[in-house]
């Protein structure tokens, strides 16, 4: 086993509770200075699918957090924005935001959890994954198989995520 492989398998991935909030809070806070999102925000996602939110444990700490849920293809919300519900007919399995503090990044457990939401989007037998990519984090996204797609009509919406916003989009076969 690699040493990569190695702190990929010491890393852990739970299931986010509304205790975990106040972290990933700060943990956003601290990533995304940028992209300043409510405490309400977050929580309204953990309430709506609970099954996209996951956290990410080192040595006993929240260093990390996954938040996404089924929504509309190219509709992607606002910053900080409530959703209210989730669509009935959803059309892409849509990842809200996945940060990790810098500590624990580059160690594959961001590739690991992508791969978890993709297979979770195929269990909801949705034909893609979704997200806007900020932070230039497009490099990133594009090793995980998304690809800028146009983002008609959500013009407004995709500049709340400032100038360097780019909607992505992984089609599952
Ligand atoms: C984006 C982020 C989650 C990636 O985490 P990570 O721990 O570096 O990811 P991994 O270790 O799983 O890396 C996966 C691959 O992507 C590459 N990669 C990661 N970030 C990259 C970047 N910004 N540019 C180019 N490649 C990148 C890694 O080198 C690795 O490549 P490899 O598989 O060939 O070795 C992390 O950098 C982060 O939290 N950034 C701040 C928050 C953010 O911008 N989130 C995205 C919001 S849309």
């Amino acid at each position: 086993m690699s040493a990569r492989q190695a702190n990929v398998a010491g890393s852990n991935w739970r299931a986010m509770t509304v205790d975990d909030l106040a972290s990933v809070d700060v943990i956003a806070a601290r990533v995304h200075p940028s992209y300043p999102e409510d405490h309400a925000v977050f929580a309204e996602r953990l309430r709506l699918h609970a099954t996209g939110c996951r956290v990410l444990m080192t040595g006993g700490e929240i260093a990390g957090y996954v938040i996404s849920h089924p929504w509309h293809l190219g509709e992607p919300p606002a910053l900080n924005a409530l959703l209210g519900g989730l669509p009935e007919a959803a059309a892409t399995y849509y990842v809200h935001d996945l940060a990790l503090l810098p500590d624990a990044r580059g160690s594959g457990a961001a590739s690991w959890i992508v791969a978890q939401l993709v297979r979770h989007a195929r269990d909801l037998n949705l034909p893609s994954l979704s997200l806007v990519a900020v932070n230039g984090s497009t490099p990133f996204w594009t090793k995980q198989g998304f690809a800028a797609m146009a983002a008609e009509n959500c013009d407004s919406k995709l500049a709340s995520y400032g100038a360097d916003a780019h909607l992505m989009r992984r089609l599952l076969s």
